[in-house]
């Protein structure tokens, strides 16, 4: 059974302490529940340890990034190994913002998630493709591409430790959300391509996220599709409740 997950990326948001206080909310809001839904925190670098600490075990907690790098002279870069010895087990690789401003080609992400894969972290892998694509019809090829070149390298082995995020970049901070079966359309489309590859089990395992506006008043409708496993969550993991409402939405 593929796994049910709601990850907050806090992005370049909040302070340490207003982040630790932002961690301990959601904890306390979390350990009271009963679902099967793996919540995931993912703080920028500066607050993972102590975010860490200061939740239990029912969330986990990941980084934002990681190094293409193992180490040495890399002025500013971080390591998947230093981040796996914070105790965090995820690295969100390939967010459309990495993508888009810091200039991470599919050969870059390729190399983060091998190098976070060989430390024992799990990939959070992005996809998606923006509004130009969709709008021309290229969205399915598109996001096709960004995982033959992200993660098909990897034998069925690794690629179970990997989670996909599909995030269609203009439903990134902008309000506006993939309707439902759009959604569906997408995961659907990348269950198949996942399956030709590594086989219908190891898809039928794989949990995709939607991300790109997600909050409590409609993950709902978005949890609701068959292949949509959960959600890559931006603005509304800010603020405690309304990510409540989407760890409970399912
Ligand atoms: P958003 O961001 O929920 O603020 O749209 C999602 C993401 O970029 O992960």
């Amino acid at each position: 059974m593929r796994q049910k997950i709601v990850a907050g990326n806090w992005k370049m948001n909040k302070n340490l302490q207003e982040g630790l206080e932002l961690a301990k909310e959601i904890d306390k809001l979390v350990s009271g529940l009963t679902n099967d839904v793996k919540v995931i925190l993912a703080p920028p670098f500066t607050h993972i340890t102590e975010v860490k600490k200061a939740v239990g075990s029912k969330i986990s907690v990941s980084s934002q990034n990681c190094a293409a790098e193992v180490s040495g002279a890399y002025t500013g870069e971080v390591s998947a190994s230093m981040i796996k010895s914070t105790g965090a087990e995820y690295a969100i690789i390939g967010h459309s913002e990495r993508r888009q401003y810091y200039g991470e080609t599919d050969a870059i992400l390729l190399k983060k998630v091998k190098l976070a894969l060989a430390n024992g972290l799990k990939p959070i892998f992005c996809i998606g493709e923006v509004l130009e694509e969709r709008e021309s019809g290229k969205h399915f090829d598109v996001v096709k591409s960004q995982i033959v070149n992200g993660v098909f390298e990897l034998t069925a082995e690794e690629f179970k430790n990997v989670v996909l995020a599909y995030e269609p970049v203009w439903a990134i901070g902008t309000g506006k959300t993939a309707s439902s079966d759009q959604a569906q359309e997408m995961h659907k489309f990348i269950r198949e391509t996942v399956a030709a590859k590594y086989g219908q089990a190891v898809a039928d395992d794989t949990s995709i996220l939607y991300g790109g506006s997600c909050k409590a008043s409609n993950a709902k409708e978005l949890f609701a599709n068959p292949d949509v496993d959960g959600g890559l969550i931006g603005g509304a993991a800010l603020v405690a409740a309304e990510f409540l409402g989407i760890i409970t939405a399912f």
